[in-house]
């Protein structure tokens, strides 16, 4: 049986994306913080669901957030971890410690960058990692974070 629809879900911006537009937008582009965040919830309000989205610099708030994500009544979380991708177990185990599913997402392709870059301590954990499609990073893993919450694919709202 699929699971409930999930109402809501938890997209969580890490360490330095609050610097979206201005950092390196050669790597990361001219899209703020703040465009991106309304990006997300227009294509998560076609398809009838609400994205709450949030940032820090904090691994500690990150985790906070994580583990408190079901109680919230999140039925799914979208992260992007920043460079806490490469190094925080701290990240990792929380991500493995709760029941909610976890699509990680990165707008550049980590994989085609600097060594240190390529590897993630989370992807083992998440559910699934999608990387390299500047914002639409986030509104594909949206779409498959609504797939793991409700065991369908997700569809624009009629
Ligand atoms: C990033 C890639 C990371 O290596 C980097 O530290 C970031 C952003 C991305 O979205 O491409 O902060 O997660």
């Amino acid at each position: 049986m699929a699971r409930p629809v999930a109402k809501r879900i938890l997209v969580l911006h890490g360490p330095n994306l609050n610097l979206l537009g201005t950092r390196e937008p050669a790597v990361y582009g001219r899209t703020t913080l703040r465009e991106l965040d309304r990006r997300i919830q227009r294509h998560a309000a076609a398809r009838g669901v609400e994205a709450v989205c949030r940032q820090s610099n904090h691994e500690g708030q990150l985790i906070d957030w994580i583990q408190s994500a079901g109680r919230e009544g999140f039925g799914a979380i979208v992260m992007n971890p920043g460079a806490l991708t490469h190094y925080s177990m701290g990240l990792r185990d929380a991500v493995s410690a709760v029941p909610v599913p976890v699509v990680e997402v990165h707008l550049s392709n980590i994989h085609a960058r600097e060594e240190f870059r390529r590897h993630s301590v989370i992807a083992a954990v998440a559910q699934g990692q999608i990387s390299g499609f500047g914002p639409a990073s986030y509104l594909l893993g949206l779409d498959a974070a609504l797939e793991a919450a409700t065991g369908r694919p997700a569809r624009r709202a009629r």
